[in-house]
């Protein structure tokens, strides 16, 4: 089984993920694919970041792991042919917090913490068709989030259907 592991930047994806790796699970990061050359990128300047083709990554990632259980990590595995998504989320206030600690600018870590706070990847995850969870990082120490992520892949859906994290006490403060 194919599975998408995503959320806004910040949210700990690769930190839970390199957990889950050293308990035994295969794990690609989608970025790591992208480096090996395989995949069209076009340069956005004004973003300093690359623009990947999402369609030539699912041809790449098809080629290379169908039939294999693996976990694809970062914020476009979503766009994937995967049979489960798994979003993870962070209180936007704290996802702020651990942006800045990267060095990110305002208007970087604003962007991205307008993203979470208004669910734009779990949106896009809803509208790929396969199944969703949703895991709320924000008090999760990344050992307990990489055990929630174990918990969805054994099958528990109720505790983690998409739809149950909700910031708009957040968000309304932001108007
Ligand atoms: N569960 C957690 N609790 C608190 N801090 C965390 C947690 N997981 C990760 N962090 C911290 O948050 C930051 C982002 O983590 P990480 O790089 O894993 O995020 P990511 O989702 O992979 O981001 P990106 O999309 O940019 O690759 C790091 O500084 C990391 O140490
Ligand atoms: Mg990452």
């Amino acid at each position: 089984m194919l599975v998408a592991l995503t959320g806004t930047p910040g949210t700990g994806k690769s930190t839970a993920a390199e957990l889950l790796r050293h308990r035994g699970r295969e794990v690609r990061e989608i970025s790591d694919i992208v480096r090996s050359g395989k995949v069209s990128t076009v340069l956005d300047e004004e973003r300093g970041s690359l623009e990947v083709d999402t369609e030539e990554l699912d041809e790449v990632v098809g080629k290379e792991l169908e039939g294999r259980d693996a976990l694809l990590v970062g914020h476009l595995s979503h766009f994937l042919s995967v049979d489960l998504i798994i979003v993870l989320r962070c209180r936007p206030s704290v996802l702020a917090e651990r942006l800045r600690v990267r060095g990110w600018s305002d208007d970087k870590v604003g962007e991205n913490v307008e993203a979470e706070g208004c669910d734009v990847i779990l949106v896009e995850a809803v509208e790929n068709g396969a199944e969703v969870a949703e895991i709320d990082t924000t008090d999760l120490p990344a050992e307990r989030v990489a055990d929630a992520i174990e918990e969805v892949l054994a099958g528990e859906r109720e505790k983690y259907a998409a739809g149950h994290v909700d910031w708009s006490d957040e968000v309304m403060g932001w108007f």
